[in-house]
């Protein structure tokens, strides 16, 4: 596993001693780390990453739910927004339906405030906006509302607002629908960047002009600070000849937005929801959470770098720096 790179003001982490964990039970997963929202001194808008592909089950709620958990894990403050009725990531993360007394459907409906809906999960500083069934009726519901594109950008807003009592989030993850759809317009709207899982497997290029199409538009026309951030590779099988031909054609097309950690197909990864736990949680030995907070790293090493990137010369911070979620 890659090293975080060493910054004199923030000293590399430990690895976080997580231990296997009954979720049910209540109790909760110690990680000993200093949180990162103990070393900013005023509340700065999370950056918000959306995790799309229109393709079904290519990896988006398990990326959601680990890299959400790896990141907290090494320290940083997650929210993970459900924005698919699905509720995948809410269920995987051991979110009860009776719990969910707000969901993003009540957000972007406008009854409900964001913070009202954040549910704060069995994992230390992870906390989920879940979702229910009926934010598949959503897209009819606004359909005809002016700011129907722009609903999730303004929930985002009073984020870190510097209320007492209140997480200052410092990275929220969207997991979208299978679906170009309203939801994922409005996931790309309120984003900083896109992350895209793609699967090991024949067809899984099949859609990505598609994507990158929509990404375009939504930047010329909602959201001109929207980047990719990068691609993942996952369920990966290096004993499949196809798997490794997939990695190279991916690797030959999207060049460095390909992240160099690749997921692999692991039965632990596929069996932790079933328990309403991160992997990370379930088997923290296990390849893919090895994989999992691998990928945490990278991610937190390309935010530092896009970040710098977006600096002005003369030291100024640049515009991702201001704008941030809203
Ligand atoms: N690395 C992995 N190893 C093994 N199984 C995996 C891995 N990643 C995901 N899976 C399994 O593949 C299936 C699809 O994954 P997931 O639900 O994350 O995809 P998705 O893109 O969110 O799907 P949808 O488009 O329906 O929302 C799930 O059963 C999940 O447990
Ligand atoms: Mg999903």
């Amino acid at each position: 596993m890659s090293e975080p790179a060493t910054d004199p003001a923030n000293p590399p982490m430990e690895s976080p001693p997580m231990s296997s964990h009954d979720i049910s039970s209540g109790d909760v997963i110690a990680i000993d780390v200093a949180p990162l929202a103990s070393r900013i001194a005023t509340p700065q808008p999370p950056r918000v990453i959306a995790i799309a592909n229109q393709k079904g089950g290519v990896g988006k709620t398990t990326t959601a739910i680990n890299l959400g958990t790896a990141l907290a894990a090494v320290g940083e403050e997650v929210l993970i927004i459900d924005l698919d009725p699905q509720g995948n990531a809410s269920t995987g993360l051991g979110i009860d339906r009776r719990n969910r007394r707000y969901s993003t459907y009540d957000v972007l409906i406008g009854e409900a405030m964001l913070r009202d809906a954040i549910v704060q999960t069995a994992v230390p500083r992870l906390s989920i906006a879940p979702s229910t069934l009926d934010l598949s009726g959503l897209e009819l519901e606004v359909s005809q509302a002016r700011d129907r594109a722009f609903r999730m950008r303004t929930a985002l807003g009073p984020l870190n607002a510097g209320r007492p009592g209140t997480t200052d989030f410092t990275y929220v993850l969207v997991d979208c629908p299978p679906s170009l759809n309203l939801l994922t317009v409005n996931a790309m709207a309120a984003a900083n960047a896109i992350l895209v899982p793609l699967q090991c497997e024949f067809f899984a290029l099949e859609g990505l002009s598609q994507l990158l199409k929509t990404v375009e538009q939504v930047k010329s026309t909602l959201n001109p600070q929207l980047t990719i951030h990068g691609i993942v590779l996952t369920m990966h099988d290096a004993r499949n000849n196809l798997s490794n031909q997939v990695v190279a054609d991916v690797r030959q097309n999207s060049g460095e937005k390909v992240y160099d950690t690749i997921i692999p197909r692991n039965v632990r990864v596929s069996e932790a929801p079933s328990y309403g736990k991160p992997v990370l949680v379930y088997d923290l030995k296990c390849v893919g959470s090895e994989a999992y907070l691998r990928l945490a790293t990278e991610i937190i090493q390309r935010e530092k770098e896009l970040l710098a990137g977006s600096a002005h010369p003369d030291g100024e911070p640049g515009p991702d720096q201001q704008s941030g979620a809203a």
